[in-house]
């Protein structure tokens, strides 16, 4: 739902400026008029309380309303503390920035922005910008793959939501923007003429870059974050590879968490603080067995090609590799080899 005046939009390289403007958009008076550049209209509606809540991040409460039978959407209502007021609005800002992008609104693996509409805060007082998204039927990949609905999904469906993914990743990268929290949370399910997908979610703690030099900042989302992370900034290209890694752990959960399953069960030296198979991957991830463990489970999977198989011995062995050196900073083979242009 796109306003229909001809949007003026940052380009990507008015979205590489983003990053020093963020601080000017912390009222709502500029987050509007950031919206009306950005083609996103604001709409006089609002969730329905009494409906349950979608989800919960760290960053905000997914809460929804069912407009008609067909349409149900998403209210992304980002937290805002007394003293956090700057950091929520640089979310919501790179949330729409990026989202609008030309290349980024019409992508079929990024979730679509809709409108946006405000909530009225009694604490802190203040009147706080909501994200609206068409809400996705199947919820996020973490509880859709821990469903029972899931248990019984073909190898190529699951090598379909990596491939999804990939694509996502490999086009915000190609914008000199990195994901930066790469997990199946962030990651949304949706079904369309009986097809599954997945769309990239949550672009909140993105960073917008201007060229491979730039220093970001990353979040830290456990098992999902890359060997090498420290709180300190990375490089763009550094920080790309660390994308790279959360991807790749990402695709073993998916392709291999029946197999990690099996092998865990009634072990007991799994974190009980995490879903199961998230667990099991944390162990393998700190005894760094992750690769040789990849090999081993992928011979089993038996609705695998041979080709099918090599090429994910070689995805896990590049995007899992422990040193950044070894693993690649962009998705041209990563996607090849998830069979992208078959
Ligand atoms: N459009 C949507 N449809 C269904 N569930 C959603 C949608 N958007 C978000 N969610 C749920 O809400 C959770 C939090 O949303 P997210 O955008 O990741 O915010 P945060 O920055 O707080 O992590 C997601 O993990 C997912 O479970
Ligand atoms: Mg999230």
């Amino acid at each position: 739902m796109t306003s229909a005046l001809e949007p003026y939009y940052p380009t990507s390289q008015i979205l590489s400026e983003i990053d020093s403007t963020i601080a000017k958009h912390d009222d709502l008076v500029s987050f509007m008029g950031l919206m009306q550049k950005c083609g996103v209209d604001l709409l006089p509606i609002k969730w329905q309380p009494a409906l349950a809540d979608l989800g919960r991040g760290g960053s905000a409460n997914v809460s929804q309303a069912l407009i008609n039978t067909q349409t149900n959407y998403a209210f992304k209502r980002v937290f805002f503390t007394d003293g956090g007021t700057e950091k929520s609005f640089e979310r919501l800002v790179k949330e729409v920035s990026i989202l609008s992008h030309p290349e980024l609104r019409n992508h079929d693996s990024m979730i679509q922005l809709e409108a946006y509409c405000c909530e009225i805060l009694e604490k802190p007082e203040r009147i706080s910008p909501v994200l609206i998204f068409a809400t996705a039927p199947l919820g996020d990949l973490q509880s859709f793959m821990l469903s029972e609905e899931a248990r019984s999904l073909s190898s190529n469906v699951k090598l379909g939501f990596c491939l999804d993914i990939a694509r996502a990743l490999s086009a915000l990268h190609g914008l000199y923007i990195l994901h930066g929290d790469i997990k199946p949370m962030n990651a949304l399910v949706y079904e369309q003429n009986g097809k599954l997908s997945v769309k990239l979610a949550d672009l909140g703690d993105a960073s917008i870059c201007s060229n491979e030099e730039s220093i970001v900042y990353l979040p830290r989302s456990r098992p999902w974050f890359a060997p090498e992370y420290h709180h300190r900034g990375f490089r763009f290209l550094q920080a790309k590879k660390m994308d790279v890694y959360s991807f790749g752990l990402l695709c073993f959960w998916l392709l291999l968490g029946n197999s990690l399953l099996h092998r865990s069960q009634g072990s007991a030296s799994v974190d009980p603080g995490l879903p199961f198979t998230i667990a099991a991957l944390e162990t393998l991830k700190q005894s760094n067995t992750l690769q040789d463990t990849a090999k081993e489970f992928l011979v089993g999977v038996k609705d695998l090609t041979l080709e099918q198989q090599r090429s994910l011995f070689s995805l896990f062995d590049l995007t899992l590799a422990k040193d950044p050196e070894a693993r690649p900073s962009d998705f041209v083979l990563i996607l090849k080899l998830l069979g992208n242009d078959r």
